[in-house]
């Protein structure tokens, strides 16, 4: 009998070795990253006496944190941390977004951004995978800071707002970028590899979406063309 050269069998096949070999260069690259990670994270200690005694211990904290939540990231991806993981904990909305706030109010004052967060004086709390949610968070905000940057405006504003509502904790992001076009759906934005950015990747909404969901949450967008856009996450309060 001739086979056909592309049956669907061969077609499987090629695909399962095409994941194969990507799974493996990116474990590779995944690997490789670890090494200056190692080196940038021993450079941060050896100068943390100095950051210190500039004032800068929480700037030394945040960095020490940024790269072992790296590490934590290529180390799940590598599987070795799998079991291990904290799991979920008890945590302050109040003091993941002060941390968020902090890590990019730097990059807003070089990009000259207004970048602010409004809380409500009340404490909000939520059960969540720590490291995950400030991923989501950071993802959202970047993207935001993209958004203004790539509008070009010279009054660029993002915003962060945390409030409680009907059981869950909103969390809204805003800016006054871009915004999406009438083609952009939602579904297409958070889908995994859609990007309009040259050196965007397009997972950022993807991966932030599954998160919240795993949550029990929701991840809302709305958006106007040339005037901005407005993501909401909603995360089950922890009473
Ligand atoms: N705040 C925003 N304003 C306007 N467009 C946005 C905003 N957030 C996301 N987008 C659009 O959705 C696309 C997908 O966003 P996503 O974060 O998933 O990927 P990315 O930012 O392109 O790349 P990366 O994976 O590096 O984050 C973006 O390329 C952009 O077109
Ligand atoms: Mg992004």
């Amino acid at each position: 009998m001739n086979k056909n050269k592309f049956s669907p069998v061969d077609d499987n096949d090629f695909t399962r070795k095409s994941s194969f070999l990507l799974h493996q260069s990116v474990s590779q690259i995944a690997h490789e990253i670890r090494n200056p990670l190692t080196a940038i994270r021993g450079f941060v200690q050896l100068l943390k006496p100095d950051l210190i005694a500039l004032g800068k211990e929480k700037h030394a904290e945040l960095l020490l944190q940024e790269i072992d939540r790296t590490n934590e990231l290529i180390d799940e991806y590598l599987g070795i941390r799998r079991q291990e993981r904290s799991g979920y904990e008890k945590q302050s909305l109040h003091l993941l977004i002060a941390d968020i706030s902090f890590l990019f109010e730097s990059e807003a004052i070089l990009r000259n951004i207004q970048f602010s967060a409004d809380f409500s004086d009340e404490e909000i709390f939520i059960l969540c995978e720590k490291g995950q949610i400030r991923q989501v968070l950071f993802n959202l905000v970047r993207n935001a800071f993209e958004a203004v940057e790539a509008k070009g405006s010279s009054c660029g504003k993002v915003r962060m707002k945390v409030a409680k509502k009907g059981g869950f904790a909103r969390i809204t992001v805003i800016d006054n970028g871009i915004g999406l076009s009438k083609e952009e759906s939602v579904s297409m934005v958070t889908n995994s590899h859609y990007t309009t950015k040259e050196r965007g990747s397009g997972i950022g909404l993807s991966v932030s979406k599954n998160i919240v969901d795993s949550h029990g949450g929701k991840l809302e967008i709305s958006s106007k063309l040339g005037y901005g856009t407005i993501v909401t996450v909603q995360i089950p309060l922890l009473f």
